[in-house]
C-alpha cells in the first residue's frame, strides 16, 4: 500500500506512479478522513510506502493526526517499507519523523527518498515565474524514475537529517503559529463558487452569504483553497497576492 496526502497534486502524482510500478494500492489520507476505512491490513510481503509534502521540515499536521487515528494490522514480517518526501528545496528532518511513525506501527523504515518539485508555498515562491516552474517540473521525471528503480530493487537507503533537532523545532513552531485561519482573507474577485470549501481536506471553509468563511480556528495550511480558487481571490497572511497558483499538471483531480 502507498499512503499519501496531497494538496496541489505533487505527492499524489508520485504516489500514483510508484503504486502503478509496484502494483500496490494507493490510500488517500484525504479520503480516509472523509469517512473512509481507518483500519488497514498489510498483507505478508506487501510493501508499505508513505508519500507526503514537506511542511516546515516536517509532516503536515493533518498527517500527524491521521497516523494517530488509524490502525495497521501487520501480517508476517516481510515488508519493504519506504518514505518519499516531496518538497521545494529543503526537507528538514521529515525523514526522522517518518522513521518514528513507521516504528509506531511496528515497521522498520527501509528507504528514505526526497524529490524536489514545484514549491507551492507562495509566501516565499512566486509561481508566476514560469522559468522556475518549468525548471522544477523538468527535474521530476528523471528523479522519479530513479526512485522507482530503487524501490523495485528494494534498496535500503538512509538519508541524513538536513538540519539540527533544535532548528527543526524552531521551524516547525513557525508552522504551528501560522496555521491560524484568521490569516486568510478574500478579495472582491470572489464569486462565491464554493470550490475552496469543496477542496479543503479538513472542511473548515463554509460558504455563507456567497462568501467563504473559515469556521475553525486552525487548519493544516495546505494552501489548497488558495491554489484552486478560479479567481485567485484568497490571500494568505497578506503575502500571496499576485504570486500565482499551482496545480500539478499531470493530475486532473486532487483526491
Ligand atoms: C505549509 C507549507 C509548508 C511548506 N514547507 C516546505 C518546506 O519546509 N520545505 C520545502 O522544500 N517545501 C515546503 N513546502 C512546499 C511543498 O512541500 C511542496 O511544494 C510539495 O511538493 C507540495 O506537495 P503537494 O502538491 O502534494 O501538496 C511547503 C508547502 C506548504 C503548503
Ligand atoms: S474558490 Fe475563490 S471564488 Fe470560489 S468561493 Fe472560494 S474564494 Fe470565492
Ligand atoms: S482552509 Fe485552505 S489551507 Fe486550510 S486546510 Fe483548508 S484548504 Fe488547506
Amino acid at each position: 500500500m502507498v499512503i499519501y496526502f496531497s494538496s496541489t497534486g505533487n505527492s499524489q502524482y508520485i504516489a500514483e506512479q510508484i503504486a502503478a510500478a509496484t502494483n500496490d494500492k494507493v490510500i488517500s489520507i484525504r479520503q480516509v478522513l472523509n469517512g473512509g476505512e481507518k483500519i488497514f491490513t498489510l498483507a505478508e510481503n506487501e510493501n508499505f510506502g508513505v508519500v507526503l509534502p514537506t511542511y516546515f521540515g516536517g509532516f503536515p499536521s493533518i498527517v500527524k493526526d491521521f497516523f494517530k487515528n488509524i490502525k495497521i494490522k501487520v501480517e508476517g514480517e516481510n515488508h519493504y517499507s519506504y518514505f518519499v518526501a516531496t518538497c521545494g528545496g529543503g526537507y528538514g528532518n521529515i525523514n526522522l519523523e517518518a522513521e518514528k511513525t513507521f516504528q509506531n506501527f511496528g515497521l522498520k523504515l527501509d528507504a528514505e527518498f526526497v524529490i524536489f518539485m514545484v514549491d507551492n508555498w507562495t509566501p516565499f515562491f512566486d509561481l508566476n515565474n514560469k522559468k522556475y516552474v518549468e525548471q522544477a517540473e523538468n527535474k521530476v521525471e528523471p528523479a522519479l524514475k530513479e526512485i522507482i528503480e530503487k524501490i523495485l530493487r528494494q534498496e535500503k537507503i538512509k538519508i541524513p537529517a538536513s538540519i539540527s533537532a533544535e532548528e527543526a523545532e524552531k521551524r516547525y513552531a513557525i508552522y504551528e503559529n501560522l496555521r491560524d485561519t484568521k490569516n486568510f482573507t478574500i478579495n472582491e474577485n470572489c464569486v462565491g463558487c464554493g470550490k475552496c470549501a469543496r477542496q479543503c481536506p479538513l472542511k473548515v471553509i463554509e460558504i455563507q452569504n456567497k462568501k467563504p468563511v473559515w469556521i475553525q480556528e486552525k487548519c493544516t495550511l495546505c494552501l489548497g483553497c488558495l491554489h484552486c480558487c478560479p479567481k485567485n481571490a484568497i490571500n494568505f497572511n497578506n503575502q500571496t497576492e499576485g504570486r500565482g497558483q499551482y496545480h500539478n499538471p499531470r493530475i486532473k483531480k486532487i483526491i
